[in-house]
């Protein structure tokens, strides 16, 4: 991909996942929010009949602290980690350095914006490892996403805080790492002047439609992200969400739910491994898996005439038509898709 590629950057597993397909292109755990939390958000409708109030955002903010031991002015919630990439270019950036193959919200608010940017590709070779010396060191905004989509590869917390530097900072999405168990490499809990952690209920919590999220940095930083936002900028049921998601019964279902998704990524890899001709690329330890699979636009065509929805490979800088994305889900629903993959990539 080269040019303005914008068009192609602009492209979510949303669309890919298309009604009646069975859906492996999106990486929401639920397809609802867990029953506890749809009557905590219920209870709070009750709530919009106010403006957002300063206490509910405390509230919600010191939730969120406590959960990272962090101080809650180290807090910003935020109407979906899409919108912390969206405010980036209020960091008023001379040279961002994205790290890819990466999610492209990041590299399209950027370009948008006009701040100028480099793609550090990393290596396929070398299992799409993060090597903190590619980074021009004229950056002074780094962006990479922990672990990564698409390529499932959780980098060192020990590499990312090789990136620090004076002057800049460095973004790490975290919007899958509660999906790795134990949080293993988060740097959530790093109160460092230079890093800005970004983290999403979208995935965990089966909320895609709420838009909720927040950002984690040094007040000084979030108060620069966040000078040119609307008054009220995230709404009260965001607030309430934010807050029942730090709570302790909530963390122990996440956790769970990373353990779960270890189990099931096993599996899906050993079913993967009997089918030639789809290789699985990076060591995965996010809810989903990067594949390469000869011939990828037809095989994903063909898994999509068989009711599969998988996501395309080649919006993401550094992959190709050759590349494609799968949700981990259930034991029986990966067997489908190993199945159809079987089908389609075997008999041709
Ligand atoms: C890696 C990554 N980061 C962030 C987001 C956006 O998260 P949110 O729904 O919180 O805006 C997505 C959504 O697809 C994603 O894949």
């Amino acid at each position: 991909m080269s040019g303005d590629d914008r068009e192609l950057l602009r492209h979510h597993g949303d669309v890919d996942a298309a009604r009646g397909l069975a859906d492996f292109a999106v990486n929401v755990r639920l397809d609802r929010p867990p029953r506890w939390l749809r009557a905590r958000l219920a209870e709070a409708l009750d709530d919009l009949g106010s403006y957002p109030s300063a206490e509910a955002d405390e509230t919600a903010r010191r939730a969120v602290a406590d959960r990272h031991g962090r101080h809650p002015d180290d807090v910003m919630v935020l109407a979906g980690a899409a919108e912390g990439f969206a405010l980036l270019p209020a960091l008023r950036p001379a040279l961002a350095a994205l790290i890819h193959p990466s999610f492209t919200e990041p590299d399209l608010a950027l370009r948008t914006a006009g701040v100028p940017v480099e793609r550090v590709v990393l290596d396929a070779a070398d299992g799409y490892r993060l090597r903190a010396e590619q980074v021009p060191e004229a950056a002074d905004l780094v962006v990479l996403g922990n672990p990564t989509n698409p390529t499932s590869v959780l980098h060192p917390a020990e590499e990312i805080r090789k990136l620090l530097r004076p002057g800049r900072i460095v973004v790490v999405d975290e919007a899958f790492i509660d999906a790795v168990p134990g949080e293993r490499e988060s740097v959530a809990h790093l109160a460092d002047p230079g890093l800005l952690v970004l983290r999403s209920l979208t995935k965990m919590w089966g909320l895609p439609g709420l838009r909720a999220g927040y950002a984690l940095g040094s007040p000084q930083v979030l108060a620069e992200l966040g000078r040119a936002r609307p008054h009220w900028p995230v709404n009260s049921l965001v607030l309430t969400a934010v807050r029942a998601c730090c709570e302790p019964r909530a963390i122990a279902e996440s956790e769970g739910a990373a353990a779960e998704f270890t189990e099931n990524r096993t599996g899906l890899l050993d079913g993967l491994a009997g089918v030639p001709g789809v290789e699985v690329v990076g060591a995965a330890e996010a809810p989903f898996l990067l594949l390469r699979v000869p011939d990828g636009q037809r095989v994903r065509e063909a898994l999509r005439e068989r009711g599969i929805a998988v996501r395309r490979g080649d919006t993401f800088p550094g992959l190709d038509t050759d590349h494609l994305r799968v949700a981990v889900r259930d034991p029986e629903q990966n067997s489908l898709l190993v199945k159809a993959f079987q089908d389609v990539v075997e008999r041709g």
